[in-house]
């Protein structure tokens, strides 16, 4: 909260800034900083498995940091000066082991990691081929990147196949980048047909686990044969904190460590940081409570779904992302507004977000909701949605 202050101040700021943030106040696109209000229940954090409220991870964090009675608490610096710490390396390890991967690299966070990998790789004789829903991360790192770069059609193999033949064998090196879960519609990549895919024509495969892990499954897809070119995972959404990691060969560690700039010119995250990363995928190993309560709520949710007739508004997905697209920024704010006003936590994803006309209400499922609250939740949106189409 800021301090009332009695003395005004006045900063300068550009004409030409002032005026993109009026165009956005006049769309009704000014976006604000809200203050989280804990009361309501929540249906739109990532903390999918309650994992940023759970004590044994916290008590498991501090433990961490006994073992390694480390006075350290900043990193105090990048990875490749002071901030390489033990702790840090035998997180990546243990990573390696959970995920099943030859290296882990560690990255400051999800968005950081998409930066730093694809820019990287991306040479000028290169092409890239992403997913047209594909995170603004991934985007960023394919305009930094020097690579040709052309979309797909959203999880369309057969759009996908087709650039692959048009293009094969113009390009030194080929990447498809895509996500497993789609943070914005909460379906799925089919990995299995995306995986022969790539192999068939030679190309290499990126996928993004971030709203995978701890949702579909424990450890998102499991890459037994190293087919994967590269997995990003993050500890922002499943595990409650902040961070990420890339998964991938052992090269592709040397690689990152050389030329990924978002790992290079930052300060490692700190001691804390890690040990509540490690802390938490230790505890997700060992438990399954909440992965298996989410799975349930995730279950319930779609059938009051149907229940409600509301199937025509949601995109199907098997993910604790459900959309329920309604179109019109301001028809989503009033019908979330008036969510929120019954007690939920349901934010509305407004354009430029995502393209107009797919304005939504994008519910987060977590393992801690329980049926009543779902049940609830469906109920009135049926009442709204009936309200908005008789407005
Ligand atoms: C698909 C996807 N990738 C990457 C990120 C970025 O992750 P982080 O929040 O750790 O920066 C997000 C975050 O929303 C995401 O949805």
């Amino acid at each position: 909260m800021k301090p009332n202050t009695t003395q005004t101040y006045k900063a300068i700021f550009p004409a030409s800034l002032k005026k993109k943030l009026s165009q956005r106040q006049e769309e009704g696109t000014l976006r604000i900083l809200k203050l989280n209000d804990s009361q309501l229940i929540d249906f739109s954090s990532n903390d999918y498995l309650g994992f940023s409220k759970n004590q044994f991870i916290s008590e498991f964090a501090l433990d961490k940091i006994n073992e390694y009675s480390s006075e350290l608490h900043g990193a105090t610096g990048s990875r490749l000066l002071a901030g390489n710490y033990d702790m840090i390396e035998d997180f990546e390890f243990y990573l390696e082991q959970y995920y099943n991967t030859e290296a882990a690299t560690v990255f400051n966070s999800g968005y950081d990691a998409n930066l730093g990998l694809i820019s990287a790789i991306a040479q000028r004789q290169d092409l890239i081929l992403y997913d047209e829903l594909s995170h603004a991360s991934i985007r960023d790192g394919i305009a930094l990147g020097k690579a040709k770069a052309y979309k797909f059609q959203h999880n369309d193999l057969i759009d996908l196949e087709q650039k692959l033949a048009k293009f094969k064998d113009q390009f030194e090196t080929t990447y498809v980048i895509t996500e497993h879960v789609f943070s914005m519609d909460g379906d799925s990549a089919n990995v299995d047909t995306l995986v022969r895919l790539c192999d068939k024509y030679g190309v290499f495969l990126i996928l993004d686990e971030a709203h995978s892990v701890g949702t579909i499954s424990k450890k998102g897809c499991i890459d037994f044969d190293g087919k994967l070119f590269a997995r990003i995972i993050t500890f922002g959404k499943s595990f409650g904190s902040h961070g990420a990691a890339v998964l991938g060969s052992e090269e592709l560690k040397q690689y990152l460590i050389n030329f990924a700039k978002s790992f290079i010119y930052t300060t490692a995250p700190s001691v804390e940081t890690t040990a509540r990363n490690w802390a938490a995928h230790l505890y997700l190993e060992s438990n399954s409570k909440e992965f298996e309560a989410l799975r349930l709520n995730i279950k319930y949710f779609q059938e009051q779904i149907k229940t409600h007739n509301l199937s025509e508004f949601f995109i199907e997905s098997l993910s604790a992302i459900q959309s329920c697209v309604i179109g019109g920024n301001e028809k989503v704010k009033s019908i979330s507004r008036q969510l929120q006003q019954e007690g939920f936590d349901v934010r509305p994803i407004l354009s430029p977000t995502v393209p107009k006309g797919k304005e939504r209400l994008r519910f987060c499922l977590h393992s801690f909701n329980s049926e009543k609250e779902i049940k609830m939740l469906l109920t009135s949106l049926a009442t709204y949605l009936i309200q908005n189409e008789n407005d």
